[in-house]
This record gives C-alpha cells, structure tokens and sequence, in this order.
C-alpha cells in the first residue's frame, strides 16, 4: 500500500473513530443478551458492515505500524508521512490508543442498549481518555443520574454546592467537606481566590483588567485549562467575562461541581486538541495542572494549541506554573518564548513546599499577549 493512500487512511481514521467504536460495538451485539424490552428484536450485522469494520481496523493497525520504532526509523525519515503526525501520534495516539486498552473498553461498551448504563461501565470512562481514547463512542443506554433533587440549584457560584446532586459512588468522599479545602470544594475559601496581590507571582483580576484596558484588550471570553471546580471562571463571571473550563473528574467531582455552579465545564484532558475554532478566544489561563509533570513534547503542542485558539492580542496567562529551576532557564522558558508573544508579566520565585525545596523546583507566573501579526 502506497505512502500516499496510508495518510489518506490515516485522516479516514482521525474522521471516523467514533464510528470504529460504534461498529465495534455492533459487531458484538450479537453476542450481548437483548433487552428485556418490547424493542425491536435486532437484524443480524449486514456483511457490508462487518466489510466496513475490517478495513477499519487494518487501517488503524496500518497507523500503528507507521509510529517510528528503531527497526523502521529508516524507511520513516524518507516517507512523506509528515514528522509531526508521527510524534503526536506517539504523545496521543488519534483514538486508535482505545486498541490499546481493550478491556477497559469492553468494559465501558458492556451494556444493555435502551436500559440504565451499568455504573462500572460509566465509571470507565474517564480512564479511557486520560489514555488517549477519545472521543469515546457514542452509547444508547441511559446515564445514571442522582435520584434526590435540590430545593433549587443556586445561580450564584459561590453559594454552596447542593451535595445531593452528585452520584457519590465513584468517590472516596461522599461529601464536599470531606475533600483537601485547597482542591476547590469549599465555597467560602474560593470567594477569595484570584483577588488579592501576596507576592509576585499573584496577578488579582483587578490587574488583570487594569492591563487589558491599557493594552486596548477587550475581555469577553476566556477558556481555563484545567481549571478543577471552575473558580476563575466564577471570578470572572462577576466582570461580565464568560469563561470555559476544561477539568477531568479524577478522584473527586470537579466537572460536577463546576455545573452545579453555573459554569461550562469541557470534560476533556490536557493532551487532548481544545474544542474550540482557530483565533476566537480573548483569554486563556493554565493554572497548575499544567506542570513540570507533563512531557515536554506534549506541553509544546499544548503550547501551539493555545496560540490557535487565541486571537491576535489575546492574553496567555500562565499561572503558577512549577518546574526544576534550571528547566525553567533551558527548556520551558525556551519553550515559552518560541511562541513569539509580548511578555506584560514575567515573575519567577521558589516554591517552598517540602517537595519544591527538594526538588530545587520554582513558579512561574506570566502574562504574554499574542501579536496581532506574526
Ligand atoms: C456586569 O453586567 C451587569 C449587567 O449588565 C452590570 O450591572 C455590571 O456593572 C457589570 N459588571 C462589570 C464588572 O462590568
């Protein structure tokens, strides 16, 4: 098979996961009990369909042999396969990292069609995204919701979380107060974040506006990376700005809570490309979720797709971002700067926890606006 026509393949197969897995899915119906149901009793898989299923997963098992390894690194560097294709594919394999966790997706898959989703099928989820595969496949079974409705769901976000509107069963913790105060659960502590000025490495949302306007910046909307319960977006919301957020639920409710607070939240991990078109955002924040702790290689393509979503004069505010102190120097400021944006803000200082004293590690917290022409 031509280089040519396995990069067309290569695209076929980024447009169509959601299908790969839907067919997957169909094509072991057959095996699944049927619903006790007066539904429609299901047709055998038509032949072209199981046809359609096989070129499918010979394509995606052609896109797995094109990852470099040293055996073709070779062939690799003379074909016409573009390198970044190939690196990413490495750092998030488009989808096609679902193959690589089968039981995790049969798992999610193994359900009744028109009948409650199993929780454990539910709960299988998020372990498959943070591994690559998404987007998931679509399913036809009803998600478990909690059963106790609140009096009202407030409409302010810094009123306190109604406790009985999240499904509990997949945490620890089965209420709010049980959770680390830090990690963003406790309302009357988050009232006070991104207000005040402690040291350098703070920037209140009044400097924040205070620069914008000097800079004839106009805030209307804004996308927060990792954004846990949504604060800054609540912040923000008092200043008529409309924010997203992008938080996954690992071991405790974040998007949960960031919905019951009024606020967007994108179910969606850092490797993966923001939903979101090309130059239409105001304002984009990575708070410390984005950290030393993510490959290079991934932060960079993190970084680009930030400058993408962003808008000619738009503000990059990089919030307490924490490496080796010596990394920061040789790789990430680098990295940063390679971006080509105005530093408004660049203030570095120790990070003096147990772990950063150890590590030698130090914050950074900048402010960088996009030029309007490259
Ligand atoms: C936000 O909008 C409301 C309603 O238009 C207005 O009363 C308020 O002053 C605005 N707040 C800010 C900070 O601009």
């Amino acid at each position: 098979m031509g280089f040519t026509m396995g990069l067309n393949l290569l695209l076929l197969v980024a447009m169509v996961a959601t299908n790969i897995l839907s067919l997957y899915h169909l094509s072991t119906t057959i095996i699944s009990p049927k619903p006790p149901t007066t539904s429609p009793t299901p047709n055998p898989v038509p032949d072209h369909l199981l046809r359609q299923l096989q070129t499918i997963r010979a394509t995606i098992n052609h896109l797995t042999r094109l990852q470099p390894n040293p055996s073709t690194a070779a062939r690799a560097s003379t074909s016409p396969v573009p390198s970044d294709l190939l690196l990413y594919t490495n750092l998030s394999p488009i989808a096609s990292a679902c193959r690589h966790h089968p039981d995790l997706l049969h798992r999610y898959m193994n359900y009744t069609p028109f009948t409650t989703c199993p929780a454990a099928s539910s709960a299988a989820a998020e372990p498959l995204i943070l591994r690559g595969c998404h987007p998931l496949p679509r399913r036809r079974c009803f998600s478990p919701t909690p059963t106790k409705l609140p009096h009202a769901l407030p409409t302010n976000p810094f009123s306190p979380i109604p406790e009985s509107s999240v499904l509990w069963s997949s945490y620890k913790c089965k209420t709010f107060d049980c959770f680390n105060p830090d990690l963003g659960f406790d309302v009357k502590k988050e009232k006070t974040k991104f207000l005040s000025y402690k040291t350098d490495l703070d920037l209140p949302i009044s400097q924040l506006t205070e620069i914008a306007k000097k800079s004839k910046t106009v805030l209307r909307l804004g996308l927060d990376i990792g954004g846990g319960t949504a604060t800054f977006a609540a912040q923000m919301k008092e200043q008529n700005v409309t924010v997203i957020t992008t938080t996954m639920s690992l071991g405790a409710p974040y998007n949960e809570a960031a919905a019951l607070r009024g606020l967007v939240p994108l179910h969606l991990p850092l490797q993966q490309r923001l939903p979101v078109f090309d130059g239409v955002l105001d304002l984009v924040r990575c708070g410390h979720a984005v950290n030393r702790w993510i490959p290079v290689q991934a932060m960079e393509f993190l970084l680009y797709d930030v400058d993408r979503v962003l808008r000619g004069g738009g503000l990059f505010w990089v919030d307490r971002f924490f490496s080796k102190g010596v990394d920061l120097e040789e790789v990430y400021g680098p990295l940063i700067g390679k971006l080509g944006y105005k530093k408004v803000k660049w203030a570095v200082g120790k990070k003096t926890d147990s772990s950063g004293v150890k590590n030698g590690e130090v914050y950074l917290t900048a402010l960088l606006q996009k030029p309007v022409s490259r």
